[in-house]
Order: structure tokens, then C-alpha cells, then sequence
């Protein structure tokens, strides 16, 4: 009998329509078109309006990986969605999304990994698949990084930007499914990027205010330098993990912070360009969507088939860096 595994059985994303080109920044900040498409690869990306908020978004990506997936909401077990940007801090976004959806028998949380999130929950729902009785979640990345954004600050209002991504896992049969899943996290570089103000540490106030502690801050540079090893070696773990050797692997998504990086690391793992899954030029750095999203572009594309193997990195805030292989 074939083994019980946690197989994604569909995927959606949502964007807001407005979208910022690099030449409408040239009018807020001291930039160039051309210094942030030869330093990210950016070219554009989806900025939500002020009366949108995060949980629109994750609505619309779950409906389509719902449909995708021929699931009806009311079946659901479990919704996890991975943010730093939820809607407000109580209750839960995914509270909101599971009774905007009509999940009424799922129990939800939100989960906070940096970008990393996306794997980070989609390893917690393999592991309830195979587990538990649960036979589909909902596993969501979703941010409106804008809402955050110092649009005065050239160092990372062109780097940041908004969206959904969606996939429904479900209990299926080996050999598909989630191979090999690994996370990671040094709590000692927690400072290279961060949201200071709004939590117990430093509560809304006047001063946090005045002093823009609730917009993101990141040390880019120092984060660049290690992002290509931690990919590197996160994504050889997981094909450790999973006993396949990076030449065996279909498609590779990885978070879609930079250009450059994703770059090097596909060529450190040997990976050619046509089997690296880039969007960044046209969405930017969407934190914990930007897997999900680059993933259903590549499913609904018809680039990634049935018995392909997918191997998903990321790394972020925390620090926080997780692989995931997946058989599809
Ligand atoms: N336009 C023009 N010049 C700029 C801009 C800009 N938008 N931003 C910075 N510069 C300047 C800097 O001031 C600096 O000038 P100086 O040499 O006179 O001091 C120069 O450009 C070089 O700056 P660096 O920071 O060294 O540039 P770098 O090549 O490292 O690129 C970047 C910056 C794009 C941020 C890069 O470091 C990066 O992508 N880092 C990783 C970011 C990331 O992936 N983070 C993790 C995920 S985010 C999350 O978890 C939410």
C-alpha cells in the first residue's frame, strides 16, 4: 500500500492592481531605474490602496487554490497563513480569512517567519497531514509590506512590495508530496531586519512615531552577504534530505528578494536559468507571498507537470532560512 504523504493539491495568488514602476520612485527618493534594476533586478510591483488591507488578498489567493484544487472551503481543516503584515495584532488574520472563506471547521493561526514563513507553515502542515486527521489546509503567505514602508527611505521603500499567494495541501499518496521540508533560524542577527515599534517592547506612542520605529528597517548589505550561503546550503539539505541531487531538480523557487542572489545561488547549486522561477522584476520582494505566488505563476503557466520535482528556499527576518523539496 502506498504511504500516507502531504501532497499541494492546488494554488492561487492576488495582487493589488495599482502598480509602482521604478520611475514613479524616481519622484519620491533619491534613486534611479537603472541603479535598482542592475542592484535587485526590480523593475515594478503591486502596491496596495489605503483601504485594502492584507486579509483581501489572502481571500482571493485561497479561492483560486481552493478552485484549483476542486475543495470546497467548507472541508478545510486547518488554515495557516504566514505574515508579518496581518491585518491588526488581535485577533488572528487567518481568523478573519477562515470565516471570509467559510472554513467553519477549521481551527487557524497566523505564523511568523520573516520570509521564510511560507515553508515554515507548509512544513507545520505536512506535518498535521500526516500526523492528524486532517485532510486539507489552506497554507497561505501573505503581506501588504507597504503599509510598513518609509517612503522616504531609498534603502528599502524600492526593495518592499505587496501580495497573496495560496496553496491547498491535502493528504495524498507517496511518491508525490512534501519530500524533504528543513528550517532554520540565529536569533543572533535578529537586528538586520526588523519592525521595532507596535509590539510590548516598544508600544505605539508619540515617540515610536516621531521616531519611525514602525516602518521596516534592514541592514541589506550584511543580509546580502549571507543570504547565498544560508540558500546554498538550506536547499543541499533538503535535497540530502529527499535523496535527490540538485541536477534532478525541475524547478527551483526560490524567495524573490534579489536577482543577484537568486542568481548566485542557482549557480552555486548548479541549477541552469530556465529552471529558476524569477519574478521579482514584476512583484518585488513580497516577504512571505513570494514563494507561493512565483509557484502558482509556474503551475498555471504549465511549466510544472505532474511527477516534477520542486525545490522551494528562503531566508529572512529573525534570522530565518528553511528549504522545502517537493515531488509534485
Ligand atoms: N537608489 C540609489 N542608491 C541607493 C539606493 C537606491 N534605492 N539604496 C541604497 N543606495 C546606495 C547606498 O546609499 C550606498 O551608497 P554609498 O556607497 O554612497 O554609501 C550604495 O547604494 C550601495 O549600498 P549597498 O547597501 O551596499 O547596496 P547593495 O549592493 O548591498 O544593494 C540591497 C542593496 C539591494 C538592499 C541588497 O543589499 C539586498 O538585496 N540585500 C538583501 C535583502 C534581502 O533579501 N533581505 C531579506 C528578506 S527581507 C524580509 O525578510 C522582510
Amino acid at each position: 500500500m502506498a504511504s500516507r504523504s502531504a501532497v499541494i493539491s492546488g494554488t492561487g495568488m492576488s495582487v493589488p492592481e495599482r502598480v509602482v514602476t521604478n520611475a514613479d520612485l524616481e519622484k519620491l527618493v533619491d534613486t534611479s531605474d537603472e541603479w535598482i534594476r542592475t542592484r535587485t533586478g526590480i523593475r515594478e510591483r503591486h502596491v496596495a490602496r489605503e483601504d485594502e488591507c492584507m486579509s483581501k488578498f489572502a481571500v482571493e489567493a485561497s479561492r483560486r487554490a481552493l478552485e484549483a484544487a476542486a475543495v470546497d472551503a467548507k472541508d478545510v481543516d486547518l488554515v495557516v497563513c504566514a505574515t508579518v503584515t496581518p491585518d491588526m495584532p488581535i485577533p488572528a488574520t487567518s481568523c478573519s480569512i477562515q470565516q471570509q472563506l467559510g472554513c467553519g471547521k477549521a481551527a487557524a493561526f497566523d505564523m511568523q517567519a520573516g520570509c521564510s514563513g511560507f515553508i515554515y507553515a507548509q512544513s507545520v502542515a505536512k506535518q498535521f497531514l500526516l500526523t492528524s486527521r486532517c485532510s486539507h489546509i489552506l497554507v497561505i503567505g501573505a503581506e501588504l509590506l507597504t503599509k510598513f514602508v518609509d517612503w522616504s527611505d531609498r534603502t528599502t521603500c524600492v526593495l518592499f512590495a505587496d501580495g497573496a499567494g495560496a496553496t491547498l495541501m491535502s493528504a495524498g499518496e507517496a511518491p508525490r508530496g512534501v519530500l524533504a521540508s528543513v528550517m532554520h533560524t540565529d536569533g543572533n542577527m535578529g537586528d538586520f531586519i526588523t519592525l521595532e515599534a507596535g509590539g510590548t517592547l516598544h508600544p505605539p506612542s508619540e515617540e515610536t512615531l516621531r521616531r519611525g520605529m514602525h516602518f521596516i528597517r534592514m541592514r541589506g548589505n550584511e543580509t546580502f552577504k549571507i543570504a547565498v550561503r544560508m540558500l546554498e546550503d538550506v536547499a543541499r539539505e533538503a535535497l540530502d534530505q529527499a535523496g535527490i541531487p540538485a541536477e534532478r531538480v525541475d524547478w527551483f523557487i526560490p524567495h524573490q528578494a534579489n536577482l543577484r542572489i537568486i542568481d548566485a545561488v542557482a549557480k552555486r547549486l548548479a541549477i541552469p536559468e530556465e529552471r529558476c522561477c524569477v519574478n521579482v522584476d514584476r512583484y518585488g520582494n513580497t516577504s512571505a507571498a513570494s514563494i507561493p505566488i512565483a509557484l502558482d505563476e509556474a503551475v498555471r503557466s504549465g511549466r510544472v507537470r505532474a511527477g516534477d520535482v520542486v525545490l522551494m528556499a528562503a531566508f529572512g527576518a529573525g534570522l530565518t532560512w528553511a528549504a522545502s523539496v517537493v515531488r509534485w
